[in-house]
């Protein structure tokens, strides 16, 4: 089942038309990652699930339930991080999870146990410190556990990981992985590593439209060949060879690309028989950054 679709929604704030026609599903116990350069409206879309804007036409549903602008009857199924999250730098982790729990009217027995288990998760049980001492990281991950606090069936994170590190950045996807055991998880992100390492799925949002979507493995096989890399000992054979394969493409001194690698046997013949000596011949398979390069046309 889906916990999330989307289904030709389209926004624009004046003149501006940031989604156009915005079709996607996210299916249950997933991590789905939304990719799109900065200002592409990946934030205006996660508002528009969340009910927070109202969209000019498209329907979307959470948990088979249609989301209305200004209700929040679907929120009860939803965890939010918003991508600057803001904490009360006064309390520390704990008494911030319980604050959190008592407004949305949880039992206090409930809300001690369950900020135990998150704490845990999030890696910050033995913290004691106030918030205003945490760093970006920090407040990232405690912002992932006070979303998970109600036991939401989807958690929206809005580019949970720009402002960290390597190492926090490394840390905190790996809590959304293993967030995946009790919940769905969407989050944003422009860093293309990051849907690299734990996506089930991924759709790239650009100029309003899901341009490519599906799993790491179908979106990988939508892009042509795996091109060869080639480079020569001596840039000066380069006419020669340019002369025979001329759907070769120069990628500076001495160094080409063979997009079609069914051609490679050819290749090495040719290389063979003309005396070239090369360098360096190495396959060299599409990442997710090529293949997004690719569909935008950069
Ligand atoms: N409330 C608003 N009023 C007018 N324009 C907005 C508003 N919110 C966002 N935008 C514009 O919509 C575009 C998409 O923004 P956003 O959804 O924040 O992109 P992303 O999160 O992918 O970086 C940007 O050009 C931004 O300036
Ligand atoms: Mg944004």
């Amino acid at each position: 089942m889906n916990m999330l679709e989307l289904s030709h929604v389209a926004k624009r704030f004046g003149e501006k038309q940031v989604l156009r026609d915005v079709t996607f599903s996210v299916p249950e116990h997933s991590v789905f990652g939304f990719v799109g350069k900065n200002g592409a409206g990946k934030t205006t879309a996660m508002k528009l699930i969340l009910g927070l804007l109202s969209s000019d036409s498209g329907e979307i549903s959470v948990n088979g339930s249609t989301v209305c602008y200004g209700t929040t009857k679907t929120n009860r199924f939803v965890g939010y991080l918003p991508d600057v999250p803001e904490f009360y730098p006064f309390m520390t982790p704990r008494e911030y999870l319980r604050f959190c729990g008592e407004i949305s009217g949880m039992k206090a027995g409930e809300i001690e146990s369950r900020s135990e288990e998150l704490l845990a998760l999030v890696g910050l049980e033995k913290d004691n410190r106030r918030l205003k001492g945490f760093s970006r990281g920090m407040k990232q991950r405690l912002g992932i556990a006070q979303a998970l606090l109600g036991r939401p069936k989807l958690l929206i994170c809005d580019e949970p990981t720009s402002a960290l590190d390597p190492a926090g950045r490394k840390e905190l996807l790996d809590i959304l992985a293993d967030a995946r055991e009790q919940t769905t998880v969407l989050f944003s992100t422009h860093i293309l590593s990051d849907v690299e390492h734990i996506c089930d799925q991924i759709a790239f949002l650009h100029e309003g439209k899901i341009v490519l979507q599906g799993t790491l493995k179908e979106v990988r096989a939508k892009r042509k060949d795996a091109a060869v890399e080639l480079e020569l000992e001596r840039p000066e054979d380069a006419p020669l060879l340019i002369r025979v394969f001329h759907d070769l493409k120069s990628k500076g001194r001495g160094r080409f690309l063979l997009e079609d690698a069914g051609r490679l046997p050819e290749l090495f013949r040719f290389l063979a028989d003309s005396r070239i000596s090369v360098l360096r011949i190495e396959r060299r398979e599409a990442s997710i950054e090529d293949l997004f390069m690719e569909v935008v046309g950069k």
